[in-house]
């Protein structure tokens, strides 16, 4: 059984549920996850001993959350390399923190990543309960 840990930074709660949301899909498969806010990462041995992650962050002022920036300077000594990884966000219409996320997780800790990155603009709209679940599956499928 494998384990992933989510991480998230949100403001107003849209992206901590698309975070348990994708939680919930790798329970699914039967493996372990948990989840995380961003602020509660403090050193780079709170992200180690798993085997996918899940970063997200909503979209203010088109960036990411600075928590996120924060955990992901320590996500950089963790040595996620070759480790199975996702990234997500809620938004409302750019949308840039799901994408930068996903492009620092591929191209400075050079992971092993789903096919793309989850932007959803709110978990109870358009499928976006279902989405962010079979993204937690499709990480899972990849451990
Ligand atoms: C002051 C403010 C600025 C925002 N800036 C952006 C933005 O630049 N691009 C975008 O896509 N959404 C933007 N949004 C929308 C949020 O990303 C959206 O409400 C999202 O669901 C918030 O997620 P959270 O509940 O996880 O904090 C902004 C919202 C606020 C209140």
């Amino acid at each position: 059984m494998g384990k992933v840990l989510v991480v998230y930074a949100s403001r107003s709660g849209e992206t901590e549920k698309i975070a348990n949301l994708i939680a919930e899909g790798v329970r699914f498969t039967g493996n372990e996850a948990g989840v995380k806010n961003a602020n509660d990462i403090k050193n780079e041995s709170d992200l180690q001993g798993f085997d996918g992650y899940a970063f997200g962050s909503a979209t203010y002022h088109g960036d990411m959350i600075q928590g996120m920036k924060t955990m992901l300077f320590l996500a950089e000594k963790a040595g996620l390399e070759n480790k199975v990884g996702g990234g997500f966000g809620a938004f409302g219409w750019s949308g840039e923190a799901p994408d930068r996320i996903f492009d620092t997780m591929v191209n400075v800790f050079q992971m092993d990543m789903v096919s793309g990155p989850l932007r959803l603009k709110s978990s109870s709209l358009g499928g976006g309960i279902q989405m962010a679940q079979d993204y937690g599956k499709q990480i899972a499928q990849k451990l």
